[in-house]
């Protein structure tokens, strides 16, 4: 029996996470689906945000799927227990090193960007971000009353564990390979391009190239189908992956598979979006294309993966939510990603 740990969390997580399980019960009904509390939701219920009953949970299953978590309501909690910091730890605790963030522009569907169509017919960007270094996990954090510090610090393996990563992704792709990184300015960046640089010989037919944070930001926006894989490290990644989804037109479009050694981790890039919690307006897509990337990566079902995408594509056409200009909600969205399957 195959299972899945799916954690809801807060905000529109659960709503947009419910539409996820729908789908891998109807394309997947052998899949064992165990729900546990994560983030705000898990605050509230037992105190803390990851949860022992989680960890649990989270370590018996073979793939994790989640909603978000975050807002308002936990704002003010002591850092060590926010829900963001609940993120981190289950991030840490499944060793998932490698934060695999798509973009694409499905054909046809260019008119849902805000940007010109004619930029961004064609779009296919992998965003391949560090996961569990640089300056989200630095153990000299410090809070004073009159200073505060975040190191960004990279190790040698903590580089080429993902570079590698994002290298076999380019070898199945174009093989393009854009490294981006702010080495003008940065020690810890010339260091990670020195690292990137040197496992070039190894993944021959990979072009490797490197840009500065700040023109690959531009130039994301401005020629998106220069790229093919981009690989960059925590802070950078998370920033340009949010950038990244006005290529497809939406964060709700926007979906990811955060991968290690062992069990993988699959999360819309979105957040909790307390603006529209609770009002069945939250695009669901990014959440079930997450679904379709766990079926493929973690379970190897390539047929049903396909399967889930070619259902999205085929129902974003006709079928907008308000963050596509349309009146769709959000479980009509998913009931006609469900006929079309
Ligand atoms: P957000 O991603 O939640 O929302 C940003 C904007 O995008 C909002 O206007 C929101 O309505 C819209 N949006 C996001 N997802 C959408 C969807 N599926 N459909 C339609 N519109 C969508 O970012 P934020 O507002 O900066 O953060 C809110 C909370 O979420 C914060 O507590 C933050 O820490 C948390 N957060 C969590 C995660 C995560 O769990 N992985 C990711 C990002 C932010
Ligand atoms: C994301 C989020 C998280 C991050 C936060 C909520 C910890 O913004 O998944 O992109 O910064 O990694
Ligand atoms: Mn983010």
């Amino acid at each position: 029996m195959v299972r899945v740990a799916v954690l809801p969390g807060d905000g529109i997580g659960p709503e947009v996470t419910a539409c996820a399980v729908q789908v891998l019960r109807a394309v997947a009904p052998d899949l064992e689906l165990a729900e546990y509390p994560f983030g705000g939701a898990a605050i509230d219920r037992c105190g803390e945000p990851f949860p022992e009953e989680t960890r649990r949970g989270v370590a018996e299953a073979q793939a994790v799927l989640l909603g978000a978590v975050g807002g308002p309501a936990w704002d003010a909690v002591p850092r060590q227990l926010r829900p963001e910091t609940g993120l981190l730890a289950l991030r840490g605790a499944l060793g998932v090193y490698a934060n695999l963030r798509p973009a694409r522009v499905y054909p046809g569907l260019e008119g849902l960007s805000p940007l010109k169509s004619e930029r961004v017919t064609g779009v296919d960007v992998l965003i391949v971000r560090e996961l569990l270094g640089g300056i989200y996990f630095d153990p000299d954090r410090r809070i004073g009353p009159d200073e505060a510090h975040n190191t960004m610090r990279y190790r040698r393996h903590e580089v080429l564990r993902v570079a590698r990563i994002a290298y076999r992704a380019a070898q199945g792709r174009s093989g393009r390979l854009t490294s981006v990184d702010k080495a003008n300015v940065l020690e810890v960046s010339e260091f990670w391009r020195r690292e990137v640089s040197s496992l070039q010989a190894e993944f021959a037919g990979v072009s490797l190239s490197h840009e500065y944070v700040d023109s690959a930001a531009m130039r994301l926006a401005s020629q998106p189908t220069r790229y093919d894989v981009i690989l960059t490290g925590n802070l950078f990644g998370d920033i340009l992956s949010d950038l990244a989804a006005v290529l497809p037109g939406s964060l709700g479009l926007m979906p990811s598979a955060s991968l290690g050694d062992g069990t993988g981790l699959y999360e819309p890039v979105h957040g909790s979006a307390p603006d529209i919690a609770g009002q069945d307006l939250a695009n669901p897509a990014a959440a079930i294309l997450s679904a379709a990337m766990l079926l493929r990566h973690s379970l190897g079902r390539l047929a049903e993966a396909e399967r889930v995408e070619a259902a999205v594509a085929a129902t974003l056409p006709r079928a907008r939510t308000a963050d596509l200009g349309g009146r769709v909600g959000t479980q009509a969205f998913a009931a006609q990603v469900l006929s079309a399957l």
